[in-house]
């Protein structure tokens, strides 16, 4: 028998949304006739923009025809998708991105996972307290999360996050080596300002930290002054790796497209002193462990920057905050705190009764037909929260929480 991984043994026996679907599962085979409204992950339903779908369709037309067929892509993208992306996503809003820092995938979450190869091992990580769970267990297997102690991993640093500092964390005492950011945050939905991340890229420069920003969800900003881009802050370039996703704003959680900035300025060294650039480093891992992205996604990805994709990127992104709306107010209704939603499709919510998470996942799966995710999930911070997603229909999201309010309605006035 070969030696496993002991980075495995102290993990959760599973991934937070697995656990989530394995215990909605049961509960359907044990109430078959129930009807359940998942608002649990961050899954869309509306389908692919029709732009989106020609382009795709046109796509597999040229790989069914021997004159247009193609194998192997670049591995960092074709070149009509970052060109696509440093344009619209970072010129065109001023921002100095060229499309050699841009490395397209095949998503966030594989992304994240996989820019710990380019990182020492030895590396200090520090990650939002709540967070996606993803930059934890990520960390924990790359061996850089320490022990499990008091449900805490000994060698992450937590960044606290609470209504009392509007969920936004301040930077540490300390120096962190590796330091995981994302906004419009999951889960907790709550944007942040240019001030606020300015102080990080800050703290990153003086302390020669890397700053690794999830802005998945940027599609979603509507405040003004919320960040999109950590790029919008002055010498970001240096010092953060940005990673996107079509996923959320396109309908591409399936078809799976994202892409990830390594701008060419930010310079790392080796144990011997020597100097390299991550951006070089990102490309000789992904062309050693990556063989792009399907031609057929990368072609519907760009349609997404014609015009008719941007405004449908728009109208869908509009769509999910309606619900994102419908859901916070129904929340504030019967009585819990609820935050996000705003510039996110996420609501982020708690009784403040004492009430666990998990107990509050119970408590709206058995009594109402519908799936949260437990806060805690998401870290010690999230416990007594749960996260609901704004990304069902609006007739679903209407019915769940109408079965909230009128069942909550009904029970009071007896
Ligand atoms: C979530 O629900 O947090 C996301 O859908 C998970 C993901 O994007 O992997």
């Amino acid at each position: 028998m070969i030696l496993a991984n002991d980075n495995f043994q102290q993990l959760p026996v599973s991934y937070l949304f697995s656990e989530v679907g394995r215990r909605i599962a049961e509960f359907k085979s044990r109430n078959p006739e129930a009807e359940v409204i998942r608002m649990d992950i961050g899954d869309v339903t509306l389908p692919l923009f029709p732009s989106v779908a020609k382009a795709m369709r046109d796509a597999i037309g040229e790989l069914t025809d021997s004159a247009t067929f193609r194998g192997y892509g670049p591995e960092q993208g074709y070149p009509f998708l970052r060109d696509a992306i440093a344009l619209n996503d970072y010129r065109n809003r001023g921002i100095d991105i060229s499309p050699d820092d841009i490395f397209v995938s095949d998503g966030a979450k594989s992304d994240i996972g996989n820019l710990g190869d380019i990182y020492s091992k030895e590396c200090t990580v520090a990650v939002m307290n709540p967070s996606y769970p993803v930059y934890v267990d990520d960390s924990v297997i790359d061996g850089r999360a320490g022990d499990l102690v008091d449900g805490k991993w000994s060698r992450l640093h937590y960044l606290g996050c609470g209504p009392e500092n509007k969920f936004l964390p301040s930077v540490p005492d300390e120096k962190v080596d590796i330091i995981f950011l994302c906004f419009p945050n999951n889960p907790t939905g709550e944007a942040i300002g240019r001030d606020d991340l300015q102080k990080w890229v800050e703290y990153a420069r003086s302390n020669g930290s890397l700053i690794v920003f999830d802005s998945a969800y940027e599609a979603f900003v509507r405040t003004p002054d919320a960040v999109r881009s950590i790029y919008e802050i002055p010498g970001a370039s240096e010092v953060a790796i940005e990673i996107r996703s079509f996923s959320k704003t396109a309908g591409f959680t399936g078809v799976r497209c994202g892409y990830t900035v390594v701008p060419k300025s930010i310079m790392a060294h080796y144990s011997d002193g020597s100097v390299v650039s991550l951006n070089a480093l990102w490309n000789r891992r992904q062309t050693t462990k990556f063989n792009g992205c399907s031609y057929v996604s990368q072609k519907g990805a760009a349609a997404i920057y014609t015009p008719g994709g941007q405004h449908d990127v728009k109208a869908a992104t509009d769509y999910y905050l309606g619900n994102a709306k419908i859901i916070k107010a129904a929340f504030e209704e019967i009585g819990f705190k609820a935050f996000g939603g705003q510039d996110s499709p996420y609501v982020w919510a708690s009784a403040g009764d004492g009430r666990d998470s998990w107990e509050l996942f119970g408590y709206f799966l058995h009594e109402f037909g519908f799936s949260t995710t437990p806060g805690s999930g998401f870290g010690s911070n999230g416990e007594g929260y749960v996260r609901m997603t704004g990304f069902n229909s609006r007739e679903n999201t209407e019915k769940a929480m109408s079965r909230l309010i009128e069942k909550l309605k009904t029970h009071n006035s007896k």
